[in-house]
């Protein structure tokens, strides 16, 4: 029953403290839950985006709606947002640099998406993310993750591949694929699946 999983999601977006992840180049910056206050740097990344990024992301290759940004860094009951964040250029203001996010939309399954600014891909954060995600779905009750998926996002579709997903062409719109991935109990570990290098994790 959906009821089951309202509340589990956000209390499992709760136990998410502050986490350090060190990048390939060396770099640490910081996993935690997303705040309403996040949302100036959330929008500032996204301005941020490339064409294609957005496009991927957002279908769109213009202005993100202020809702939908807003939507990134608000989890509510049924739902985890995550954000990583990274210190100011100035040592000043945090930037906000990547965000990963599932809904439940019932019957135990969740709907995510996940987003790495462009200068910040290829470091791994992305399949880092993604695997999170899946660790607090699991611990939340989720069965089944599922996102759609731009067909000609590759980098997307090999991280989810290797991840367990399985990725299949949309029959009812050849431009997506619906990635989808059991879990709970009847499911491989989720631990397995994790970075090479997530127990060097902070
Ligand atoms: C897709 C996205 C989340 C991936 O995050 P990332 O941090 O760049 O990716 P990672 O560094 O974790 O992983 C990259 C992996 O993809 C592989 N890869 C890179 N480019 C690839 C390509 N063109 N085709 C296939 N695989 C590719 C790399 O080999 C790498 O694997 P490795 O970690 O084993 O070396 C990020 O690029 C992004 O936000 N893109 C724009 C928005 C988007 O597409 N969001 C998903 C919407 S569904």
């Amino acid at each position: 029953m959906y009821g089951t999983w309202l509340g589990l999601a956000a209390q499992a977006s709760q136990r998410v403290g502050n986490e350090s992840w060190t990048l390939r180049r060396g770099e640490q910056v910081t996993l935690r839950a997303a705040q309403a206050e996040d949302g100036a740097a959330m929008r500032g990344m996204v301005e941020g985006l490339s064409r294609e990024s957005r496009y991927f992301r957002f279908l769109t290759g213009g202005r993100v709606a202020d809702g939908i940004v807003e939507g990134l860094v608000r989890a509510g009951a049924d739902g985890v947002a995550l954000v990583v964040t990274a210190p100011g250029a100035d040592g000043g203001t945090e930037a906000v640099i990547a965000n990963g996010q599932f809904v439940v939309t019932g019957h135990g399954t969740a709907e995510f998406a996940v987003l790495v600014a462009d200068a910040w891909q290829g470091q791994g954060l992305g399949r880092r993310l993604i695997a999170r995600l899946l660790q607090l779905a699991q611990a939340a009750g989720v069965r089944c993750m599922r996102g759609d998926v731009l067909s000609e996002n590759r980098r997307m579709l090999a991280i989810l591949r290797g991840l367990g997903f399985s990725c299949r062409r949309n029959p009812e719109d050849s431009y997506l694929h619906e990635a989808t991935l059991a879990l709970g109990a009847a499911a491989a570990n989720i631990a397995t699946r994790m970075p090479a290098d997530w127990a060097a994790a902070g």
